[in-house]
């Protein structure tokens, strides 16, 4: 029995990467997908292939850092279902650099995705959640939420702010049947890390601070997130789970 079948699912940024899997993989268990991104050829790309693998899935343009796109992105979901079952808060991005030369602009920048992007959609997202019944909301932070390192700080500081949004919601959201929890990624290869990772200096300090000793796919953070959307996961709130090849435990 597909683990979701029958369920109304939406993943923010789920045009590439991490999103992408997680739209693929909620599919293929029985979901309806909202494939959504501020890319909309992306997120049409995405939703056409989950339609061709013979799942169910439409493609929503929108951008989480617009309180309009939000709105209207959401309103799509209730016109036609008036419910949303899970929900993943997944957009995001960085920008590198020293924090001492941080410009006013690119902090904004990476704060209104990362984090206001995010309480944004967990937000207005509430009613379609509460009219689920069992809504599990699921917010993709980072082990840069624990962690610190040259050039993500800013980052780091969206992704520490997620992990305290997550369980702060989870007691607030209890009452209305809503599971609230995070994920919290090692590193994985996608668009997002592709120019790092394949550096050779980074690639070695990183790796060599990863017990698994490798890098992570986005399928493998997917399988995590369905864990969380899933009955599996029916008495787990505010919980974070590690994907990460061991990295928070130790050396
Ligand atoms: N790749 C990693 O190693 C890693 C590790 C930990 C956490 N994460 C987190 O996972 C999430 C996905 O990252 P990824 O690695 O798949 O990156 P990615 O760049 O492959 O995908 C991010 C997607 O988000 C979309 N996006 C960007 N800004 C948006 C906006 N304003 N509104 C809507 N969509 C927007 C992009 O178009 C893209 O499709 C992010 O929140 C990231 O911080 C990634």
């Amino acid at each position: 029995m597909p683990r979701l079948e029958g369920r109304i699912a939406l993943v923010t940024g789920a045009g590439s990467g991490i999103g992408r899997a997680i739209a693929v993989l909620f599919a293929a268990e029985g979901a309806h997908v909202y494939v959504t991104d501020v890319d909309g050829a992306a997120a049409e790309a995405a939703a056409g292939e989950i339609v061709r693998a013979g799942s169910s899935a439409q493609a929503v343009t929108a951008d989480v850092s617009r309180g309009q796109d939000v709105t209207a992105m959401f309103r799509v979901v209730d016109a036609a279902h008036g419910r949303l079952d899970v929900l993943v808060n997944n957009a995001g991005l960085n920008v590198r650099g020293d924090f001492r030369h941080l410009s006013d602009a690119d902090w904004v920048k990476i704060r209104e995705v990362n984090l206001d992007g995010v309480v944004r959609v967990a937000r207005d997202g509430f009613a379609l959640l509460k009219a689920s019944g069992r809504g599990s909301l699921i917010n993709i932070a980072s082990i840069m939420g624990h962690r610190g390192l040259r050039q993500l700080t800013a980052y780091s500081a969206t992704k520490g702010a997620v992990l305290a949004l997550t369980r702060g919601l989870a007691v607030e959201y209890a009452p209305f049947d809503i599971r609230v929890n995070a994920l919290a990624p090692g590193f994985v290869e996608t668009a997002l890390t592709q120019r790092a990772l394949k550096n050779p200096g980074i690639q070695k300090a990183l790796l060599d601070s990863t017990p698994l000793r490798r890098f992570g796919s986005p399928e493998e953070i997917a399988k995590a997130a369905l864990f969380f959307a899933s009955d599996d996961a029916s008495y787990v709130t505010g919980a974070e789970l590690a994907v990460d090849g061991g990295m928070s435990a130790g050396l």
